[in-house]
């Protein structure tokens, strides 16, 4: 947790920007896995937990965006769940933790958002218990509020020095992560041997993975999570693998190797190439750059040098205007990261990675990039190019005939089975350029 004061001036923030109603920020509860007592591995709402800290489940923080006054919701627990628990924070103390008034118990709370109901301002629901209780509370017609999702994602984009720190240290339990799997990582071992490694390493760091990992000898497929392979001598293993901090701020690391021996020639023609658009476009990340304009770099890059090994022709603008490098690299440059390692995805990926001067490319490939527009000291992505060969889009294309004057189809046959090389680094806009966390 950080200090009151930093929840509170990002409250008052909130609530200079969005002016009027009452701003409700429900809490996650517990999510039951077979049956109550049986929960998933508790996270509390990112949105929550900037503006009230607190990773505890059954809580609420409403402000008033008129005065700025905020309340912490919930229930003291009783004598009962002490037994079962241990002795709890009164919600009381959870609130002067925060800088914030204790408001109410959570039926208090109900009664307040049905006499409000008109007023009340809300974030975009992503879980179905909460899409009943605001139905109930708030009437069917309810709609997340627009301009509170703007302030929310003004304030996040951009990361103060504290949570840098945290990021750093999500990343740090993030990079053991991968060097202890590339020391373990052996031909004959399954692939969950070394996925079990990483996430035992993410909780020894005190938090927890913050996605499910992809530990994968097909890295061609983009977001594998199947695990059951066994490891063959000389296999590109593919790990994509972050931990969250104890404080929730994300890692989200990539690295790729050969299994029990160097790369070979050929492994190390590709995974140079993605190397060289990693370096190229951390270089060229600073404030005032469009990210989409890293994004087509990269891919740039990523053609011309598959034309160095003849595996595609023609010219490099006119093929990355047709897309072409996107039937090797069919997904974004990279996205924020934050307190989600697809920073605020809930709040809507276009009002995060977009605005009035860049609109989402409707292109194959470039239209899966997350975060296209121009970056800000503060902000903190990811950088992650790729080259895959998919065998089921190598062979849509060239039966189609798609991009056929850039893409040697006959020279990719000999690269069918070579899976997928990714590079990922953590990086933050400073303000002349950037820095990798
Ligand atoms: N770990 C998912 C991603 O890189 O976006
Ligand atoms: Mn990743
Ligand atoms: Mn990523």
């Amino acid at each position: 947790m950080f200090p009151p004061a930093t929840y509170a001036t990002r409250r008052q923030q909130l609530a200079e920007s969005v002016q009027t109603g009452l701003i409700f920020l429900p809490g996650n509860r517990e999510a039951p896995m077979r049956y109550t007592d049986n929960a998933y591995p508790f996270r509390q709402d990112s949105n929550f937990r900037y503006f009230a800290g607190h990773n505890l489940p059954d809580l609420a923080l409403t402000i008033d965006a008129a005065t700025g006054a905020s309340r912490l919701w919930g229930d003291d627990i009783s004598l009962d769940h002490v037994i079962w628990m241990g002795e709890q924070p009164s919600v009381a103390e959870l609130a002067q933790q925060i800088g914030a008034e204790r408001g109410g118990t959570l039926a208090e709370l109900s009664a307040t958002l049905k006499a409000y109901a008109r007023d009340v301002k809300f974030l975009p629901p992503y879980r179905a218990e909460r899409v009943t209780f605001l139905k109930e509370h708030l009437g069917a017609d309810a709609g997340a509020d627009e301009g509170l999702i703007r302030a929310v994602i003004a304030l996040r984009s951009v990361k103060s020095a504290e949570e840098l720190e945290q990021m750093s240290i999500a990343v740090k339990t993030s990079l053991a992560m991968h060097a202890a799997a590339k020391a373990h990582a052996a031909p004959g071992q399954l692939e969950h041997e070394t996925a079990g490694l990483i996430e035992g390493m993410a909780i020894a760091g005190g938090g927890r993975l913050a996605y499910p990992a992809i530990v994968t000898r097909n890295g061609q497929i983009l977001h594998n999570h199947y695990h059951g392979n066994v490891l063959q001598k000389g296999d590109l293993l593919l790990i994509d693998a972050g931990a969250e901090a104890t404080s929730g701020y994300a890692g989200d690391i990539t690295r790729t190797f050969s299994v029990g021996q160097p790369l070979t020639k050929k492994q190390e023609e590709i995974y140079r190439i993605v190397d060289q658009a990693k370096t190229e476009a951390i270089a060229n990340a600073r404030p005032g750059i469009q990210n989409r304009t890293l994004h087509d770099q990269a891919g740039r890059l990523i053609f011309d040098g598959l034309k160095a090994l003849g595996l595609t022709k023609g010219d490099p603008d006119e093929s990355v205007a047709a897309g072409a490098h996107a039937l090797f690299m069919p997904h974004g440059l990279g996205h924020m990261i934050g307190l989600d390692v697809h920073d605020m995805e809930d709040l809507g990926e276009d009002l995060v990675g977009y605005d009035a001067e860049t609109q989402r490319s409707t292109q194959f490939g470039t239209r899966n990039l997350r975060l296209g527009r121009e970056l800000r000291e503060g902000f903190a992505i990811t950088v992650e190019p790729g080259i895959y060969f998919i065998p089921a889009l190598i062979d849509r294309w060239k039966a189609e005939g798609t991009c056929a004057e850039f893409i040697n189809f006959g020279k990719l046959e000999a690269y069918r089975d070579f899976g997928g090389i990714r590079l990922e680094d953590n990086v933050v806009i400073t303000g002349e350029g950037s820095r990798v966390l």
